[in-house]
C-alpha cells in the first residue's frame, strides 16, 4: 500500500490542495518523483511516443504497460501508481477485466481508461471487483483517428453539455478519478465543481483538482520539437532534473502552473 491512497487524494480535493501527477515509466524516475513529492505516477501509454518513438499511442500493448508498471513499482515507495489500459485493451468487458488484472498484478493501484459514457459498465464492474478507475475524457489520444488529430474537445455548447453529463454519469458508475485533456478551462472548472471525485487536468486550466504532464515534455525533451501549448519546460532556471521536478510540484501546489497561457478557451 502506498502512502498516498485514493483517500488521500479525495481529502486533498476537499481541502482545496492541488494534486500533483507526472507520467513515469521506470524505477529511477519513480524514485526521483517520490523525492520531489509527486503524489501520483501515471504509467501512461504516452510511453509509445516518448520511449518507443511511435507517432501515436496505438501500438502500445498491455504486456508493455505491465512491464513498465512493474519497473515503476520497484522504484516507488509512496506515490499512487496509475496505469493506462492501452488501445483496444478494453474493447470488451472480458478484455477489460483481464487486462486490468494484469496491470494491478504488475503494481498499479488504479487503472485509467479513455472514453466517454460507454465506459460506465466496465467502470462499474471494475470498481465492484476492487479496481479503482480513472476515466480519461476530452482529448483521448487513442481515438486520434476518429477525432481527426490532437484537438481541443468540448469547445461547442453541445459537446460541453455532453461532457459535463458524461462526467457525472461516470462518477455515478463508480469512477474514482477523472482526467480531462485539452478541454476549455471554464468547462474543466465546471466539471471539477460538479463531481466529488478528484479531477486532474492537462491542458484544462488551473481550476481542476490537480495537474499532470508528460515527464519528457516538462523536462524539455522532445523528438519532434513540437511542444503542446499546455506544456511548461521546468528545466528552465534549474540545474538538475531533481530541482525541475520539485519546481513542478511547488508550482502546481501554489497554482502558479498552469498559467492562463497554458489553457484553452471555448
Ligand atoms: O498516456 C499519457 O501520458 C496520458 C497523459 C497525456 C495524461 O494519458
Amino acid at each position: 500500500m502506498p502512502a498516498i491512497t485514493l483517500t488521500t487524494l479525495q481529502s486533498l480535493k476537499q481541502k482545496g490542495e492541488k494534486i500533483t501527477m507526472l507520467t513515469c515509466y521506470d524505477a529511477t524516475f519513480a524514485h526521483a518523483c517520490n523525492e520531489a513529492g509527486v503524489e501520483v505516477l501515471l504509467v501512461g501509454d504516452s510511453l509509445g511516443m516518448v520511449l518507443q518513438g511511435h507517432d501515436s499511442t496505438l501500438p502500445v500493448t498491455t504486456a508493455e504497460m505491465a512491464y513498465h508498471t512493474a519497473c515503476v513499482k520497484r522504484g516507488n515507495s509512496d506515490a499512487l501508481i496509475l496505469a493506462d489500459l492501452p488501445f483496444m485493451a478494453n474493447a470488451t468487458l472480458e478484455q477489460t477485466m483481464n487486462n486490468s488484472a494484469m496491470l494491478m498484478q504488475a503494481g498499479a493501484h488504479m487503472v485509467k481508461v479513455e472514453g466517454q459514457l460507454w465506459l460506465a459498465e466496465s467502470i462499474r464492474l471494475l470498481a465492484e471487483r476492487g479496481v479503482p478507475v480513472c476515466a480519461h475524457m476530452g482529448l483521448t489520444p487513442q481515438a486520434v483517428n476518429i477525432l481527426g488529430g490532437y484537438k481541443v474537445q468540448g469547445r461547442n455548447e453541445n459537446q460541453a453539455r455532453q461532457m459535463r453529463a458524461d462526467a457525472i454519469s461516470l462518477e455515478q458508475a463508480g469512477a474514482a478519478m477523472l482526467l480531462l485533456e485539452c478541454v476549455p478551462s471554464e468547462l474543466a472548472a465546471e466539471i471539477s465543481q460538479a463531481v466529488k471525485i478528484p479531477v486532474i487536468g492537462i491542458g484544462a486550466g488551473n481550476a481542476t483538482d490537480g495537474q499532470v504532464l508528460v515527464l519528457h515534455d516538462m523536462l524539455g525533451l522532445s523528438i519532434t520539437g513540437r511542444v503542446p501549448k499546455f506544456v511548461k519546460n521546468f528545466m528552465h532556471g534549474q540545474d538538475s532534473i531533481q530541482s525541475a521536478l520539485k519546481a513542478y510540484v511547488s508550482e502546481v501546489k501554489a497554482t502558479t502552473f498552469p498559467g492562463i497561457e497554458h489553457g484553452f478557451s471555448a
